[in-house]
């Protein structure tokens, strides 16, 4: 019997593997059958998600996005693909009025044009097989829930989910799919570095806010793979919520 949900014989990139949602999609996919080009900035952290893939055939490569031949040499290191997920990403936490211009052009590169970046010169190159499967990660606050201090993060988030529909639009005619997923809560490495948020204030949050608690990072990678797999062949434009109920409590 066929299993439409399998990622055998599926290739796939996926950025930000070396921590926390990519990290957590990467070992699944690989479990899934998928054979994976994983990216990281970090060296050894990398090197951990690597050693853990199941299977055979993976490639890795360090890359700082902050650097400007990083996506020249990605693109040149990758064959053909069947799907990507864009996990790389970093978050801010400043109330609008202290707002710092660096600050907003970072996390824009970093959260939008990266990924934008990325995908356009894969399809440039046809480097993406048609059917292919491309997977964005916005967020909740990209979707319209936000807190205090997300202006810049959400407004990166925002544009990735309103992107996407163009994108799939576009893509369509090749059968290449695009949707983003948009977690809420998941404590990760992310969560970890924002300082301004007490773990108190964050476990008040979760009991007050998140009628199933907050998510894990293979309770997002679950919901990538189905995207990535031909079971979502039918699904494309979407911004997937996976919030425990926060958004409709
Ligand atoms: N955690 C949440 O609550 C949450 C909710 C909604 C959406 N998201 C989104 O999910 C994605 C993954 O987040 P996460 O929670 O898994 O965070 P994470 O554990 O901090 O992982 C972020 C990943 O991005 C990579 N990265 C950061 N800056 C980079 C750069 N300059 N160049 C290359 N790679 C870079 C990191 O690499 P190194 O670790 O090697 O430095 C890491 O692999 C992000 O796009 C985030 O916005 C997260």
């Amino acid at each position: 019997m066929s299993n439409p949900f399998t990622l055998q014989n599926k290739t796939i990139l996926i950025t930000g593997a070396s921590s926390g949602i990519g990290r957590a999609t990467a070992i699944l996919c690989a479990e899934m059958g998928a054979t994976l080009f994983i990216t990281g900035r970090k060296e050894s952290k990398l090197n951990e998600t690597f050693t853990n893939l199941s299977g055979s055939g993976h490639q890795k490569l360090v890359l700082d996005f902050e650097n400007e031949d990083a996506i020249t040499r990605l693109v040149a290191a990758i064959d053909q693909l069947d799907g990507i997920v864009h996990s790389a990403g970093i978050v801010d936490n400043v109330p609008f009025q202290f707002i710092k211009q660096k600050a907003l052009d970072k996390i824009f590169n970093l959260n939008l044009n990266v990924p934008l970046m990325i995908t356009r010169d894969l399809i440039k190159k046809r480097k993406l097989h048609s059917k292919s499967s491309i997977v964005f990660l916005s967020s909740l606050v990209g979707v319209g829930k936000t807190y205090y201090g997300a202006t810049s993060y959400s407004a990166s988030k925002g544009a990735i989910s309103s992107v996407i529909k163009v994108m799939a639009l576009e893509m369509a005619t090749k059968k290449i799919r695009v949707n983003s997923v948009c977690p809420g809560m998941v404590l990760t490495e992310m969560v970890d570095n924002l300082e301004a948020i007490s773990s108190n204030q964050l476990k008040k949050d979760e009991k007050e806010n998140y009628p199933l608690g907050y998510g894990t990072p293979e309770q997002v990678a679950n919901a990538i793979v189905f995207l990535l797999s031909d079971a979502s062949s039918w699904i494309t434009g979407t911004n997937l919520v996976i919030d425990g109920g926060a958004s409709i409590h």
